[in-house]
């Protein structure tokens, strides 16, 4: 049954013009998204099953808060070239978010299922780590190399002894534009001074 869901969404991909880039490695286990009333169901379940399995959706952090999932989805059409319209992202960020995120109704038990991440020592209090992924820093960036934004280790190696903590800190929570390429990175003026000083303090140490 998972192999003929496999072969329909590969036959259905050749469809519609071979969108998936060809080297794009399935996750050993094909599994599908979970059966919801949401109209984003229907959505993801025609959009993302292309080129990958739900298990990149069911694998994410259970925190993930709603802009993360936005971030995500919009990464899958740029850099990714997923073929997806523009109006069906809201609806599929919805049931996203309400499914495998933040939103989920039982939201709270499933925590001990997020992937262990090791604990980075912030001044705030929090743990660096949690705050990327609530705030889906990584659906843009990585360490080493670029995503939608620089790598972070290229934007320590631009400021490191240049720029102060509290510098970089008001770059993330004001974004901006211009700087590493056309793409703004959005503003994250939800953050506290001291989680953007943390996180400040992350990217630098890179
Ligand atoms: C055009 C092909 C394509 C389509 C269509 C696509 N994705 Fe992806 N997706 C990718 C690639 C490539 C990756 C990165 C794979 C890797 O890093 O191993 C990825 C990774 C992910 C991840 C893992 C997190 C991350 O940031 O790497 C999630 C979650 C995800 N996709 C969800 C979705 C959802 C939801 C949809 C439908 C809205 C979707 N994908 C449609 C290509 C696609
Ligand atoms: C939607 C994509 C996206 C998300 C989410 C995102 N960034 Fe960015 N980020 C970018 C882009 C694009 C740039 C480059 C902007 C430019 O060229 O000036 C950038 C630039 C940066 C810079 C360099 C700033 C500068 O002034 O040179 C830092 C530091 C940074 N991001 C950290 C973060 C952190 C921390 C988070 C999570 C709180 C985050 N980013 C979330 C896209 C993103």
């Amino acid at each position: 049954m998972r192999m003929n869901s496999l072969i329909a969404a590969l036959a259905l991909s050749a469809a519609a013009g071979g969108a998936c880039a060809l080297d794009i490695q399935l996750p050993p286990e094909t599994a599908t998204y979970k059966d919801s009333a949401l109209p984003g169901y229907q959505l993801v379940q025609r959009n993302c099953m292309t080129c990958h399995a739900a298990q990149y959706a069911s694998s994410q952090p259970p925190a993930s808060p709603r802009a993360y999932w936005e971030a995500t989805v919009k990464k899958m059409k740029k850099p990714f070239g997923a073929q997806f319209a523009d109006e069906d992202v809201p609806a599929m960020v919805d049931y996203l978010v309400k499914t495998y995120g933040a939103e989920r109704s039982a939201a709270m038990p499933v925590a001990a299922a997020a992937k262990p991440v090791a604990a980075v020592p912030a001044t705030s209090g929090k743990d660096v780590k949690s705050l990327l992924a609530a705030n889906g820093c990584m659906a843009c960036h990585a360490l080493d190399q670029k995503v939608v934004g620089p790598g972070f280790a290229e934007v320590a190696a631009r400021y490191k002894g240049k720029e102060s903590v509290a510098a970089v800190a008001a770059h993330i929570r004001q974004g901006g534009s211009g700087k590493w390429g056309p793409v703004p990175m959005p503003p994250f003026s939800q953050l506290s001074e001291a989680d953007a000083a943390s996180l400040a303090r992350y990217v630098l140490s890179r």
